[in-house]
C-alpha cells in the first residue's frame, strides 16, 4: 500500500483549517496540524480524534519561532503545506498593525525557508477577498487590480508577492486561494465556528440572535448602492471550501502551477436577504436595528469564479439555504461553542 502524504496545516486548529483537515483525511491524505491556539480552542483537537477515531499528529507552537517550524519538518516528512496561520481580524489590524504584519508575513517566512530547506516545494496559502479592496465593478476576477485598505488586506498582498519572489529562487510551486466569506459547520456540527476573539461576522452573530443569546442584530448601513441598500457578500459554505484546498493540493501535486485562484459562490447576498434565510430555516424571528456603516465595510463584493472551475475543476455545491441551515445546527447543538 503507497503511504499516505504528510501535508501540514499551518493554523489546523481554526475555522477553515479544522475542516479543511476533515476533507483531507477524507482524500486519503495525512494531515498534521501546527498550531499556537492563539484563536482557536483546544477541545478541536479532541473532536477531529473523535470524528476521524485516531490521534492527531500536532505541534503546539508558535510558526513565528524558526526552530519550532524547523522540527516540524525534521519530524515528519512533510510532502505539501496548506497555510492557514495569520491573524485575520480587520477591525484589530488597524489598530496593531505591526502585530498582524509581523505575525502573518514573518510566519510564512519561516514555513518557506522550512520548506526549501527539507526540498518541499508545493503551498497552498489563504488569502482573501479583501485584497481587492474596495471594487466599482463586480464580479471581482483574480486580474482585478490589488488594493488593501487596512493592514489585514496588506499582509495578505505582501505574502502574496513573497511567494511569486520564492517562485524562482526556491522552486517552490503555489497556489492562492482568495476566499470570500466562509459559513456553516461540518454536516457533523462536531466541529465549527468558535474563535477565541469576539464574534464580529455577520453569521456567527446572526445565529447568536436566533438562539437568544443577543437580543438584535445590528445591521451596519442601509443606504449603500445595493439591492436594498445593506451590505452584499459572497458567503461560500466552508465544507465546499474545505473540498476546494483539496483541489488545489491536487492540481499542484500534479502541474507546476503559480496562480491565484478565487473560492466564492459567484454569488451575492444582501444582510436582508440573508436574514430572511436564517429566519426561513430556523423558524425564528430575528430582530434587528439599523446602526451606522461599519468602517472599513465594501458595499458590495462577490467573486468571479471561472477560473476555479477551470483551473481547479472545482465549484461549490451549497446553496444559501443550507449555509443556513448548517450554522443553525452548529449553534444548536453547541449552544456554548466548543
Ligand atoms: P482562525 O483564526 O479560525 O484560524 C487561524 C489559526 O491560526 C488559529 O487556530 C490560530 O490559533 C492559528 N495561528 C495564528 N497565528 C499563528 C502562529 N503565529 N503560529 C501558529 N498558529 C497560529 O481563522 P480562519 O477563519 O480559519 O482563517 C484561516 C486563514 O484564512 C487565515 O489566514 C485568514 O486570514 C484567511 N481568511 C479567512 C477568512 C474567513 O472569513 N474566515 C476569509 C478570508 C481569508
Ligand atoms: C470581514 C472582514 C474581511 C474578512 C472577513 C472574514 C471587515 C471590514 N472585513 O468581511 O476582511 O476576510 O470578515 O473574517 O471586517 N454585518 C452586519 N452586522 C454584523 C456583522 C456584519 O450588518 O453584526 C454586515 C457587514 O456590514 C457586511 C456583511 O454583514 O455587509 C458581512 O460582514 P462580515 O461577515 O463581517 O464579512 P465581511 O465584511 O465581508
Amino acid at each position: 500500500m503507497k503511504a499516505k502524504k504528510n501535508v501540514l496545516l499551518t493554523g489546523g486548529a481554526g475555522y477553515i483549517g479544522s475542516h479543511t483537515f476533515l476533507s483531507l483525511i477524507e482524500n486519503g491524505y495525512n494531515p498534521i496540524i501546527i498550531d499556537n491556539f492563539h484563536n482557536s480552542k483546544k477541545e478541536v483537537i479532541n473532536r477531529l480524534e473523535h470524528i476521524i477515531k485516531c490521534k492527531i499528529n500536532l505541534i503546539e507552537g508558535d510558526i513565528c519561532e524558526r526552530e519550532i517550524v524547523l522540527k516540524a519538518f525534521e519530524k515528519f516528512d512533510i510532502s505539501s503545506v496548506i497555510h492557514f496561520a495569520a491573524f485575520k481580524s480587520v477591525e484589530e489590524s488597524v489598530t496593531k498593525a505591526s502585530y498582524y504584519l509581523s505575525n502573518n508575513i514573518i510566519g510564512l517566512l519561516n514555513i518557506i525557508e522550512a520548506m526549501r530547506i527539507f526540498k518541499c516545494n508545493k503551498i497552498v496559502f489563504s488569502s482573501s477577498a479583501c485584497v481587492y479592496g474596495d471594487k466599482e465593478e463586480m464580479p471581482v476576477s483574480e486580474d482585478t487590480h490589488r488594493k488593501f485598505v487596512n493592514p489585514y488586506g496588506q499582509s495578505k498582498i505582501i505574502c502574496e508577492d513573497i511567494l511569486e519572489t520564492y517562485k524562482n529562487s526556491a522552486d517552490l510551486r503555489y497556489l492562492i486561494l482568495r476566499y470570500f466569506n466562509p459559513i456553516g459547520c461540518h454536516e457533523s456540527a462536531m466541529i465549527g465556528e468558535d474563535p477565541k476573539s469576539e464574534l464580529s461576522n455577520l453569521m456567527p452573530n446572526i445565529a447568536q440572535v436566533a438562539i437568544g443569546k443577543k437580543p438584535y442584530l445590528e445591521v451596519f448601513g442601509n443606504d449603500y448602492n445595493t439591492i436594498d441598500g445593506t451590505g452584499v457578500r459572497d458567503y461560500i459554505h466552508i465544507m465546499d471550501l474545505a473540498d476546494g484546498h483539496v483541489a488545489a493540493l491536487k492540481k499542484i501535486e500534479i502541474e507546476g502551477v503559480n496562480t491565484s485562484i478565487n473560492l466564492g459562490t459567484g454569488k451575492g447576498y444582501s444582510v436582508f436577504e440573508i436574514i430572511r434565510a436564517y429566519e426561513k430555516v430556523s423558524g425564528k424571528k430575528i430582530e434587528y436595528k439599523l446602526c451606522p456603516k461599519r468602517s472599513g465595510d465594501v458595499p458590495i463584493i462577490f467573486a468571479d469564479i471561472k477560473k476555479a472551475k477551470k483551473v481547479l475543476n472545482w465549484n461549490s455545491k451549497r446553496d444559501i439555504i443550507e449555509m443556513c441551515r448548517s450554522s443553525w445546527q452548529w449553534q444548536l447543538e453547541n449552544p456554548d461553542g466548543y
